[in-house]
């Protein structure tokens, strides 16, 4: 069996699109070798059939992880480590038009977007190529009768489990800092965008790779999934998505091998608009911040609370400006939102819209699917929504907006941290004063000061509160993917 298939994407033409599960550098069938489809949320078609991993594969891609981690990845120099890394990075850009397409293919996002995202995806990769051979230890001076170190080793088979908001972006987040470090890895891909970690699986093995410190997955989050996470032989998993999820996951850790968590999970950011801030650009920045990538980051500022004083001018502007974002095709030059991912996904979203309207909140704009096929909803503003609402409470991963208003910095932070939440945060001002109190006092991961969604590789990114355990990103992930290990040595005589 060729495990690969012949696909189509206006922008590239055809190319070969694998359809194995990855493990021990070659495309396989699962044990049982059960497919599922990916499905296109433009048309709302089947893409491709796919290799379904179930727990046996899981068992198979660990007991290779564990094996190459032990015999031949241990025994790679930091070097050559980032070698690896820096050519993955290479590959990334050699094929950006194909992975991109593959990304709004699968995924729905606009192709001028996923190209973005496989640009970042190379920087990140390349940045934690620089990092693999400057992971240092320390010498520790106690006293003169021993000799003290620290070393910084890799934690083992690391278990990664990744949503299908940005299917890439979060593969090179969760793999370039494991494979620095000198894990082995094995990555399950979320099951509604399978297809872009393989393709970019088969990167991996053209980067040279040993066989086996990267296996990639694609299937469920029931089986495969929670397989990962009660493995008794994965030493650390690291997780992106949903809270739910998240607890589960630290459960099945608890409950199994007490095997390292870090968890990237929801939010509900605050975007704060006071009066001074130069309004065109908060605007711009506020419409990014919660309609880019169709609402469906972790990050998504959903909550804007505006100062009273520009209130009614800033909600006409940002109307017409929200109003004017291209939806549509993926694939057309000037499209800014796709569909969303799935039919779930959609159904979830109109049920909040349907609840903020039943709340009394004022719909501004939009509110109703966009078209008739294909998962595509108009964005959507809600304004005067009172902190109690559910629509200003729980995360909607959607392109709507929920605006509510504010009179004094004081309370402007009371309601930026009424949230269980604290991922990310912004506040827009000409005042350096207030933007440094102001986030200061943001309970949250990251805080944007007149921008928002700018992420960038150096920089750690996670969560406060329920938002998440560790950071991924900077020299930050570095600490998440290694253990220090304290060597003491005696030069002295016996104490005892
Ligand atoms: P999810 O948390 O169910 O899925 C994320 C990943 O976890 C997928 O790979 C999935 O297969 C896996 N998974 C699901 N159940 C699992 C389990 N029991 N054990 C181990 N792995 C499991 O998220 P879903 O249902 O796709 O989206 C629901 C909501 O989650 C969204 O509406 C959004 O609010 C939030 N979400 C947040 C993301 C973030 O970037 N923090 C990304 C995706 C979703
Ligand atoms: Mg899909």
């Amino acid at each position: 069996m060729s495990f690969s298939t012949t696909l189509e994407t206006p922008q590239t033409g055809k190319y070969e699109q694998p359809t194995g599960l990855f493990i021990n550098g070659e495309f396989t069938h699962g044990v049982d070798k059960k497919t599922f489809e990916s499905i296109n949320p433009t048309t709302e078609k089947p893409i491709c059939a796919i290799q379904e991993a179930t727990e046996k594969d899981v068992d198979i891609a660990v007991s290779v992880a564990r094996k190459t981690f032990e015999e031949t990845w241990r025994k790679v120099t930091p070097e050559q480590r980032s070698r690896y890394l820096l050519k993955l990075a290479d590959l990334f850009e050699r094929d950006l038009d194909t992975l991109a397409a593959i990304e709004s293919l699968d995924n729905g996002k606009a192709f001028s977007m996923a190209k973005v995202d496989i640009g970042m995806c190379a920087g990140c990769l390349r940045y934690y190529g620089g990092w693999a051979d400057k992971i240092e230890g320390k010498v520790i001076d106690t006293n003169s009768e021993t000799f003290n170190y620290t070393k910084q080793e890799p934690i083992g088979v690391v278990g990664q489990i990744i949503p299908w908001n940005f299917p890439l972006l979060m593969w090179a987040w969760k793999i370039g800092p494991a494979v620095a470090c000198g894990n082995t890895v094995v990555l399950k891909s979320a099951e509604q965008t399978p297809l872009g970690a393989l393709y970019a699986a088969k990167l991996v093995k053209e980067a040279g790779f040993p066989p086996g410190v990267i296996n990639i997955l694609s299937g469920f989050g029931k089986t495969a999934g929670a397989a990962i996470a009660a493995h008794m032989d994965i030493d650390k998993v690291a997780f992106t998505g949903s809270t739910v999820v998240g607890r589960q996951i630290m459960k099945a850790a608890a409950g199994s091998n007490l095997k390292k968590v870090t968890l990237e999970l929801g939010g509900k950011s605050p975007n704060i608009v006071f009066n001074d801030a130069d309004i065109e650009n908060a605007i711009s920045w506020v419409n990014f911040g919660i309609f880019f990538n169709h609402g469906q980051c972790c990050c998504a500022g959903s909550r804007v609370y505006v100062q009273d004083g520009i209130y009614d001018k800033f909600i006409e502007a940002f109307k017409k400006r929200a109003g004017a974002n291209k939806v549509g095709d993926p694939f057309a030059q000037d499209t800014f939102q796709g569909p969303q991912v799935s039919q779930l996904q959609f159904d979830r979203i109109m049920g909040y819209i349907d609840t903020g309207k039943k709340e009394g909140a004022k719909v501004e704009i939009g509110g109703e699917r966009h078209g008739d096929k294909g998962f595509f909803i108009q964005p959507t503003i809600f304004s005067n929504v009172s902190s109690e609402m559910k629509i200003m409470q729980e995360e909607i991963f959607g392109p709507v907006c929920s605006i509510g208003k504010f009179s004094t910095e004081e309370e402007a932070i009371k309601l930026g941290n009424a949230t269980t939440y604290g991922l990310a945060s912004a506040v827009h001002t000409s005042n350096l004063n207030t933007a440094i109190r102001v986030s200061s006092a943001l309970r949250a991961g990251t805080v944007w000061i007149n921008q928002y969604n700018m992420l960038h590789h150096q920089l750690p990114f996670g969560g406060y509160k329920e938002s998440g355990i560790g950071r991924e990103l900077g020299e930050a992930a570095l600490a998440n993917y290694s253990q220090t290990k304290t060597v003491s040595i005696r030069l002295g005589d016996a104490l005892f």
